[in-house]
């Protein structure tokens, strides 16, 4: 194996599972899917429509902290020190629930995240959230699970979290035969690239960090259920997804651009032609999306990739980044803009906080 090829895997490597029984601690980053995930065959089980392949990002880190309340009635969770309610809330005690499931316990739990990331703004915070939530609570209650197993699991709470258990660029499979076959197969693993060679940055532009008026999981479902261009997107990401594998193993950063580009518009194209439309983009995002056209024109290397939410992600080369995110600004028009590298994947803490 190459020099060029360690340096993504090394980051890859996933931590270390065991904590001190009764509390634990883990850290998450974000990750930007390239090939994207959208569409459930299973949603009780998170079983994706098609596999999806995604880079951890440096910035934005989740941590989180699950301590059993062996007296306590109910899971108390927090969100940057202020109580979780209502879906958030419902969600967390599912996961726990299936936690505590495997681990044989009904002790409740205490549960504190602190997130560094606008939530429920398309800029991937349910996988975060859900992949420090997986490690922590796995630890406090005993699970000994390796990096598979934690990928299945923080699966199960939101299906993007399964690859941010991973570091550098993560591919999660989406399994096949009956759903419970499924299950065992759908899982993320690290996906070889030649990182030397592509010294990606990606600029993301925040043009609008509000809640979004209709969350991913229902615009996707809409969108399998109703949308005639769903199935055919489905079908062309399968060889967006080979040739993404091609492309970062050559260690080429056009390609990878031009296949995510693709990749992520013909995903909106499905929610916009779902009934009744799901639309994301924002004439913020579109000015951003024509200010990375003037970029290619200038003949700079800058593609861009959209999640569920106006903001827009550009992929570029790190020595590019200043320029690029300097356009960006402009086209933003009073939105922040951050830059990001390829980041770490999810780690428990050591009880000293290390
Ligand atoms: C557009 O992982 O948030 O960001 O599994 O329903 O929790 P649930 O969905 P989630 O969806 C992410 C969708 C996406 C694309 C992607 O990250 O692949």
């Amino acid at each position: 194996m190459s020099e060029q090829l360690i340096t993504l895997i090394d980051l890859a490597e996933p931590g270390e599972w065991r904590g001190t029984p009764g509390r634990a601690t883990a850290v998450a980053h974000p990750n930007i899917a390239l090939v994207k995930y959208w569409g459930k065959r299973d949603e009780k089980l998170v079983l994706p429509r098609t596999d999806s392949l995604s880079m951890t990002l440096d910035i934005f880190p989740t941590t989180t902290t699950v301590r059993l309340a062996p007296r306590a009635g109910q899971d108390t969770v927090t969100f940057n020190g202020r109580p979780a309610t209502g879906e958030a809330l419902r969600r967390i005690v599912a996961f726990l629930d299936l936690v505590r499931d495997r681990a044989g316990s009904s002790e409740r739990a205490v549960v504190d995240t602190e997130n560094t990331v606008p939530t429920g703004a398309g800029l991937a915070s349910s996988a975060s959230g859900f992949a420090a939530l997986a490690a922590a609570a796995a630890a406090a209650y005993g699970l000994g699970l390796d990096a598979t197993e934690l990928s299945r699991l923080a699966r199960r709470g939101s299906g993007s979290a399964s690859r941010s258990v991973f570091g550098g660029f993560a591919v999660w499979h989406a399994g096949s035969g009956t759903p419970e076959e499924a299950d065992l197969g759908s899982y993320a693993e690290p996906v070889p690239a030649a990182a030397r060679d592509l010294d990606p940055a990606l600029v993301i532009a925040v043009v609008d960090a509000g809640p979004k008026a209709v969350s991913s999981r229902e615009a996707m479902r809409r969108t399998v259920d109703t949308s005639p261009l769903f199935e055919p997107w489905a079908v062309s990401s399968k060889d967006d997804l080979t040739q993404m594998r091609a492309a970062l193993l050559a260690g080429d950063l056009e390609a990878v651009g031009e296949i995510a580009e693709r990749n992520a518009l013909g995903m909106h194209a499905t929610m916009l032609a779902a009934r009744p439309a799901v639309r994301y983009l924002a004439p913020a995002t579109l000015r951003v999306l024509d200010s990375v056209l003037q970029l290619r024109r200038d003949g700079l290397l800058a593609y861009v990739t959209m999640d569920a939410g106006p903001n827009v992600k550009v992929l570029c080369r790190r020595v590019d980044v200043e320029r690029v995110a300097a356009v960006v600004r402009g086209a933003a028009a009073g939105g922040a803009v951050h830059i990001a590298r390829p980041g770490p994947g999810t780690r428990l803490l050591n009880a000293d906080g290390r």
